[in-house]
C-alpha cells in the first residue's frame, strides 16, 4: 500500500481567507495530487425538515456538522479508498441530492471554520493551521460573498452575524487557535507563511517517500 497521505487542517473564522490559503498551497503542488475537502459540505442533512426550520438552524455550532461522516471519509481517503463526497446547497440550507466521486490523493487539505474543534479530526492532521483575520475584514467579505453567491440579503447577513456567527465564533472558533501549529495572519496575502507551509508539506512527502 502507498504511504499515508499528508493531512492539513485549515481553520479560521468565516471570511478569514481559508479558501485563499488552501488554493495557494494547491498551486504549489501542481506536480502532486492534492485534494481539498470542505467541512461545509458535511453539514448535517436537513432535507427532512421544512425550510423555515432550516433557516433557523445554527450553522456555526459544532453540532451542525456531520463529523462522523467526515471522519469516515477521511479514514477511507487515508486508506487510499475513493469516497462519495456530499454537496451542500447554501440556498436551500441542506445537502443536495448530488455526490461527488473523490479519488484518494497524496495531500488532503481539510478546510472549515471548526475543523480544529473536534479532537478526532485534529488527531488525523499532520499540520494544523488557523487563519487569523480581523473581524471587520471578515464581515465585509462575508457580506459580499453571501449576497453574491449564497442568495442572501444585507439584512439577513447582519442579523445572522450579530445573533449567531459572532457569538459562536467567540465561543467555538477562536478558541481552537490554541491547537494550531501555524497561525497565519491575513490569510492568502501572507506569502511567507504559504511558502513555509509548502516547504513543510514537501518534507513530509519526502519522508514518506511519496515524492
Ligand atoms: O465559507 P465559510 O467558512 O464562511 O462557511 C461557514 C459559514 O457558513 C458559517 O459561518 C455559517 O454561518 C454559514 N452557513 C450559512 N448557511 C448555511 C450553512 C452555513 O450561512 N446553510
Amino acid at each position: 500500500m502507498a504511504d499515508k497521505p499528508v493531512v492539513i487542517g485549515v481553520a479560521g473564522g468565516t471570511g478569514s481567507g481559508k479558501t485563499t490559503v488552501t488554493r495557494s498551497i494547491y498551486q504549489h503542488f501542481v506536480d502532486k495530487t492534492i485534494l481539498m475537502i470542505e467541512q461545509d459540505y458535511y453539514y448535517k442533512d436537513q432535507s427532512h425538515l421544512p425550510l423555515k426550520e432550516r433557516l433557523n438552524t445554527n450553522y456555526d455550532h459544532p453540532l451542525a456538522f456531520d463529523n462522523d461522516l467526515l471522519l469516515e471519509h477521511l479514514n477511507d481517503l487515508i486508506d487510499r479508498k475513493p469516497v462519495k463526497k456530499p454537496v451542500y446547497d447554501y440556498k436551500l440550507h441542506t445537502r443536495s441530492d448530488e455526490v461527488v466521486h473523490v479519488e484518494p490523493k497524496d495531500v488532503i487539505i481539510l478546510e472549515g471554520i471548526l475543523v480544529l474543534e473536534d479532537q478526532r479530526l485534529r488527531d488525523m492532521m499532520d499540520i494544523k493551521v488557523f487563519v487569523d483575520t480581523d473581524a471587520d475584514i471578515r464581515i465585509i467579505r462575508r457580506m459580499m460573498r453571501d449576497i453574491k453567491e449564497r442568495g442572501r440579503s444585507i439584512e439577513s447577513v447582519i442579523e445572522q452575524y450579530e445573533n449567531v456567527v459572532r457569538p459562536m465564533h467567540l465561543q467555538f472558533v477562536e478558541p481552537t487557535k490554541r491547537y494550531a501549529d501555524i497561525i497565519i495572519p491575513e490569510g492568502g496575502q501572507n506569502l511567507v507563511a504559504i511558502d513555509l507551509m509548502t516547504t513543510k508539506v514537501r518534507s513530509i512527502l519526502e519522508e514518506r517517500s511519496i515524492m
